[in-house]
Parts: C-alpha cells; sequence; structure tokens
C-alpha cells in the first residue's frame, strides 16, 4: 500500500509545518507587550453610549440569551494571526483625502477559530483540490451537542466510549479544561492543551455517526499525537473540524450550530463564524 510509504512522508512535512507554525506564533507572541488578552474582549458589551458618543456595541449572546456566539475575535494578539504583523490596515483612509476608508485584511488561515480541510495534512488532497471550498455546508449546520468531556485526561478512545454519545449524532462540540483554562484568550501558544489523541480518533471515527468534530483550542488532536490524530479525523474526508471554538458560559446541551467558512478557493484552512442557537 504505497499510501503508508506516502503518510510517512506527509507526517513529517506536516509536522514540521505545524511546529513551524506554532514556534512562529509562540515567538512573535512572546515580543507582544501586553500579558492578557485585550482587556475590552467581553466587558464591551453593554452600554450604548450617551449624549454624542458614539459607542458600538459588541456581544456574546444575541437575541435574550437564544444565540450564543461561540466564535473568537481576531485581534492583533489572535494566535497565529500576529506571526503576519498587522492583520487589518487601511490602504485608503479619509485621513489621507480618500472618499471612503477601506482596509486590507492579512490573515494566516489557522489563526483564531477556524476549520480545517482535508489538504491540510494530506497532501494528495491537498494537491486534489479538496480545499475549504469543498467541505459539506450541511455538516457545519444542524444538530449539534455540546457535551463536557473529563478534565483530567486528554481525549482517549476510553474518555470517547465513557461519552456514551448516541448513533446519529452527528455533531458535537467538545468542551475541555483548555475553556476552564481560558487557553485561547492567552496570548502564548500552550503545547499542554487538552485534545484527541490517535486513539480517540480512531474510536470516534469507529464508532458514532460524528461528522463536525469541534474544541476549544487551536488543535482538536494533542499537541503529544498532533499529525496522527488529524490524519485519522481527515483521511475519509467525511469528518470537519472547527477548532479554536469559544465555549465559556454555555450549558452543555443540544443545539443547532451555524458555521460558515469563507470560500477560499485553493486554501487548506479558513477562518470560520460559529454560533449556536437554543
Ligand atoms: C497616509 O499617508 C501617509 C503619507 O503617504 C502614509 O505614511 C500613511 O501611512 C497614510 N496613512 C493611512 C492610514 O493611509
Ligand atoms: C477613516 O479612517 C480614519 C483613520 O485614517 C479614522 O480616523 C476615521 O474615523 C475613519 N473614518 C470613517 C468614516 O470611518
Ligand atoms: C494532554 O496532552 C498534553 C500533551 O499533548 C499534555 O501536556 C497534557 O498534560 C495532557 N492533559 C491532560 C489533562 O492529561
Amino acid at each position: 500500500m504505497s499510501f503508508i510509504f506516502h503518510s510517512k512522508v506527509n507526517m513529517l512535512g506536516g509536522k514540521m509545518r505545524a511546529l513551524l507554525v506554532l514556534l512562529v506564533c509562540s515567538k512573535v507572541l512572546a515580543i507582544a507587550t501586553n500579558d492578557a488578552y485585550p482587556s475590552g474582549y467581553g466587558d464591551d458589551r453593554a452600554c450604548g453610549g450617551t449624549g454624542d458618543k458614539l459607542v458600538p456595541l459588541r456581544m456574546e449572546v444575541y437575541g435574550n440569551g437564544r444565540i450564543f456566539d461561540i466564535t473568537h475575535r481576531i485581534t492583533p494578539e489572535t494566535c497565529g494571526g500576529s506571526e503576519v504583523g498587522q492583520i487589518i490596515s487601511l490602504s485608503l483612509s479619509m485621513k489621507n483625502g480618500s472618499d471612503y476608508n477601506f482596509s486590507i485584511m492579512k490573515l494566516p488561515v489557522h489563526a483564531g477559530t477556524h476549520v480545517d480541510a482535508p489538504g491540510h495534512v494530506f497532501e494528495r488532497y491537498f494537491d486534489a483540490g479538496f480545499d475549504v471550498d469543498t467541505l459539506d455546508l450541511d455538516v457545519l449546520n444542524g444538530p449539534a451537542l455540546l457535551v463536557d468531556v473529563p478534565r483530567d485526561k486528554n481525549i482517549t478512545a476510553e474518555v470517547m466510549k465513557s461519552l456514551n454519545i448516541p448513533r446519529g449524532v452527528r455533531r458535537v462540540l467538545f468542551r475541555t479544561l483548555n475553556t476552564d483554562r481560558q487557553l485561547m484568550w492567552k496570548k502564548e501558544f500552550d503545547t499542554s492543551y487538552v485534545g484527541f489523541m490517535k486513539d480517540g480518533a480512531q474510536w470516534l471515527v469507529e464508532n458514532t455517526d460524528i461528522k463536525l468534530v469541534g474544541i476549544d483550542y487551536l488543535s482538536v488532536a494533542a499537541y503529544a499525537d498532533l499529525i496522527p490524530a488529524h490524519l485519522v479525523f481527515l483521511e475519509g474526508r467525511e469528518v470537519i473540524l472547527v477548532e479554536g471554538l469559544k465555549l465559556d458560559d454555555i450549558q452543555p446541551g443540544i443545539y443547532t450550530v451555524h458555521c460558515l467558512p469563507l470560500r477560499l478557493l485553493g486554501a487548506e484552512g479558513s477562518p470560520i463564524r460559529c454560533i449556536l442557537i437554543k
């Protein structure tokens, strides 16, 4: 089976690329000055402003607690985003005499809340064009289960088994210790995050109907099994991985999830906007 040979090569190349991203990420972030995530995040949801002062409304929950935004805001501190320097820059500005403001965006496709396409870890899928434009919107939108996983382990086959997720459930968002530790809100990349071990991924693929796997840090795979677990999930090209979700302050249970990636032709990942509706 030539696949074994190819996948070995891919594993090496992929792991090195992933490591590179992570290294660059932590290096750039280490230079940044603020200790925490920008303090405005989450504190500014109220207030319509008074008098002539224009204050934009930024919300995490809409419709009287019915709609939860489970996407992290993209800021210059977004892990994996800061490596390109400024993410949003004005190329035409009214201050400089233009009739309008016009910004350019420069953003790594795996920064913040994002989706992985099969081409992320399989060279042959990348070459064949399995990019984010080919992801099934039916998998990315529909009934979803938000579950809490045991806080003392990574997601192994044992843990997956213990969750007792019924057959027929197609979309699951896994909330882990990562949320308790607020890892997504920290600027440094932390390799001790919780994720799937290879056997956990294998168990999910073989024993459940789950096609949408969401998790609360930048990788569904634990760092120790970074590439092997990604390979298991993406090999069948049926499972879609959404990473870096904001699952704070939401009750476990059944929701409707809506996740929409950008239609980036040729991209093996994309920033994604995800919401949960009660
Ligand atoms: C405005 O123009 C100056 C001079 O060309 C340039 O240095 C500056 O970056 C511009 N600022 C913006 C926001 O476009
Ligand atoms: C346009 O951008 C400038 C920065 O160059 C900003 O000060 C100004 O408020 C913006 N104007 C509008 C209409 O958004
Ligand atoms: C999960 O695995 C990572 C290595 O990928 C390890 O650093 C971490 O301690 C593990 N977490 C738990 C809760 O076992």
